[in-house]
């Protein structure tokens, strides 16, 4: 197997993309914290059809936890996830260093405002002022034509979509559909921290998803309604502990009462000590 080539500084990783743009190659960016699985490399695979030249960035970006979370603790296994990629035939891994990405001094964020303010962002202050700014940063420095994000992370993507049209960055922000277990469970590194057991109660949020459906299918359009069923869903497994449970407008993540088209419908709550979020869009497709 090829190795793979990486670089970790700024000046080096912003050259190889200068030139590549100079030869005339379209740049796809997947970035990634790391701890690779299926989902990842969906979005490695999509990046591949993007363009001609494709970089996986690895960085475990400590302004996107609170000091309350366990950034310290954040799963990593490089070795692994060099071996994955190169599999896939990436090009180039770029995993700077947190002082090179954060030296001495630094303070300079983007908040999106309203976007980020509901669902996670409401249980996790800074979050996305900390996912912003790095998707920004790793825009500056590897300079992609397009970038690939996953639509399980959804309001994450709803930020990125609306930073990348306020602020006037020239990358496509491509989505690509949530990978599931074979029995539904959507894959997040945090699935690692279920035991045996939690792992078959987490299958509560896609059952709950599922009966969101089933009502709105059968032609219930009060989002309180659906929410409650939700709520009594999530409530039927006694190892849950729902977070939040919300229908907002697909796009802008502003409230709805009433689903009358596209609606997304979010979810987080707790199993054990994963905190598992997933979604779906009711009443057809999303942006
Ligand atoms: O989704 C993630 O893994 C991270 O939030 C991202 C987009 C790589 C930014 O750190």
């Amino acid at each position: 197997m090829a190795a793979l080539p990486n670089i970790s500084n700024i000046r080096e990783m912003q050259a190889w993309s200068d030139h590549a743009r100079r030869e005339g190659k379209r740049i796809v960016l997947v970035p990634t914290m790391g701890f690779l699985h299926e989902g990842h490399l969906s979005l490695v695979r999509q990046g591949r059809q993007k363009g001609d030249r494709l970089v996986v960035s690895i960085f475990a970006n400590p302004a996107q936890f609170a000091p309350t979370e366990d950034f310290d603790n954040y799963p990593r296994d490089l070795e692994r996830d060099i071996r994955l990629l190169a599999e896939e035939r990436v090009d180039l891994l770029f995993n700077p260093t947190a002082e090179e990405i954060y030296p001495a001094g630094y303070q300079t964020y983007v908040d999106v405002d309203q976007v980020s303010q509901p669902l996670c962002g409401a249980h996790r202050p800074g979050h996305f002022r900390g996912v912003a700014t790095v998707v920004l940063k790793l825009f500056n420095i590897v300079r992609p034509h397009a970038a690939v994000f996953g639509l399980k992370d959804y309001q994450q993507l709803q930020v990125i979509r609306r930073m990348t049209e306020d602020l006037n960055v020239d990358v496509e922000i491509v989505a690509c559909p949530t990978v599931r277990e074979p029995d539904g469970l959507a894959m997040s590194s945090r699935n690692r921290y279920l035991t045996p057991v939690e792992r078959d109660a987490a299958l509560c949020l896609q059952s709950a998803l599922g009966k969101a459906e089933a009502l709105v299918v059968g032609g219930e359009t009060a989002a309180q309604r659906i929410r409650e069923a939700v709520v009594e869903e999530i409530s039927r497994q006694p190892l849950a502990r729902l977070e939040y449970a919300d229908l907002r407008d697909p796009r802008e993540l502003c409230p709805v009462e009433e689903v009358k088209g596209p609606t997304l419908l979010a979810l987080c709550a707790w199993v054990g000590k994963a905190r598992l979020i997933d979604n779906r869009i009711l009443a057809g497709e999303g942006p």
